[in-house]
């Protein structure tokens, strides 16, 4: 099968290469793939050098089961499923990829295969964040920082969903995008400082960016929590130094480990069915595209989600 295969002797890490097809074992499901998205995990892992076994990078994955191993009840040949396999081994970069069932959901007839691979990480990584660590409640003020990309642009929705005031922080070049998801306030970084002169949030989700744990803790209300998702490595290491101590007294700072959930990705694509948010395709890349696709997001300042298109001749 055709597959994007990490070479770190490569300029670009990624080469097309033909590789043996999977053969799911008697738990695992064999998926035919339709379309698979990038997120800051597949690049982030490749500089940090944590490379999957069969050296394939791609973990949110749509397509249609293509076989089944003798213990799968959940699912059967055709039926149209998506999921993040990135606790799995990935191999998404590629036409057929095996994963257990648990890591999977059925695609609603609606849903596009290039929206349901849009969803799985980002979406959960957003959900988990607001409701798990965050406890939203509707009537809450909420600050999203670093709102532009996969992950932020799911958040502004969700945290919209959840009957709160979004306050959400981005690029130029994301503030009418941003705007048209239902923030209610959005904050250009290259124009203005979000943390003088705005109000109190009950809870701040830092999705991107890379200032310091007192800087956020400025526009923290006095209970409010901050759940901090991603962005530069300073900020990452210093919540897991110092986020105690931010948390001493009523305020409180977390970091999020996403999960994968089969449970999240129904609640999920069921929202994106009833139309209540919608994934963002900022651009669709050919598979044999895809160090170009990886090369792009990597720069940090994609508007939503890249997707690949699988083609199978
Ligand atoms: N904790 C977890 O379990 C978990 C799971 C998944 C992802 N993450 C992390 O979450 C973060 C976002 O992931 P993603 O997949 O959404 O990435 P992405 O799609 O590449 O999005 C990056 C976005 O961040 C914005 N950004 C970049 N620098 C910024 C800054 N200084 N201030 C504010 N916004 C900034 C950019 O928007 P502008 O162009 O508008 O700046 C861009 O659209 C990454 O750090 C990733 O590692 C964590």
């Amino acid at each position: 099968m055709k597959a994007v295969v990490f070479d770190k002797k490569l300029p670009e890490h990624l080469a097309n290469r033909e590789v043996e097809k999977p053969v799911p074992n008697a738990d695992e499901v064999l998926v035919k793939v339709v379309t698979v998205s990038i997120n800051a995990a597949d690049y982030r892992s490749m500089r940090m050098g944590s490379i999957p076994k069969r050296k394939i990078f791609g973990s949110d994955i749509a397509g249609r089961v293509e076989a089944v191993g003798k213990n799968i009840q959940k699912f059967k040949v055709g039926d149209e499923v998506f999921g993040d396999l990135s606790s799995y081994g990935f191999g998404g970069f590629a036409e057929y990829v095996t994963a257990p069932e648990n890591l999977l959901a059925l695609k609603p007839a609606g849903v596009s295969f290039t929206e349901a691979a849009a969803v799985p990480m980002a979406a959960l990584t957003a959900l988990q964040g607001l409701r798990n660590l965050g406890k939203i409640k509707p009537g809450q003020k909420v600050l999203i920082h670093g709102a532009g990309g996969g992950v932020g642009t799911f958040a502004v929705q969700l945290a919209k969903y959840f009957g709160t005031e979004v306050t959400a922080v981005c690029g130029p070049h994301n503030v009418d995008l941003i705007r048209s998801l239902g923030a209610d306030y959005v904050i250009d970084y290259s124009k203005e400082d979000f943390s003088i002169g705005g109000p109190l949030y009950d809870l701040v989700l830092v999705v991107n960016g890379n200032n310091s744990l007192s800087t956020y803790r400025r526009v923290m209300a006095p209970k409010g929590k901050l759940v901090m998702l991603g962005g530069g490595l300073s900020q990452i290491f210093n919540i897991m130094l110092f986020g105690w101590l931010h948390s001493l007294g009523g305020k409180k700072m977390r970091l999020l480990a996403a999960k994968a959930s089969g449970e999240d990705l129904e609640f999920i694509i069921q929202l994106v069915e009833e139309g209540k948010i919608k994934p963002i395709i900022n651009k669709t890349f050919p598979l044999d595209k895809t160090a170009e696709a990886v090369q792009y997001i990597s720069q940090g300042h994609a508007r939503g989600k890249i997707v690949i298109n699988v083609p199978h001749v």
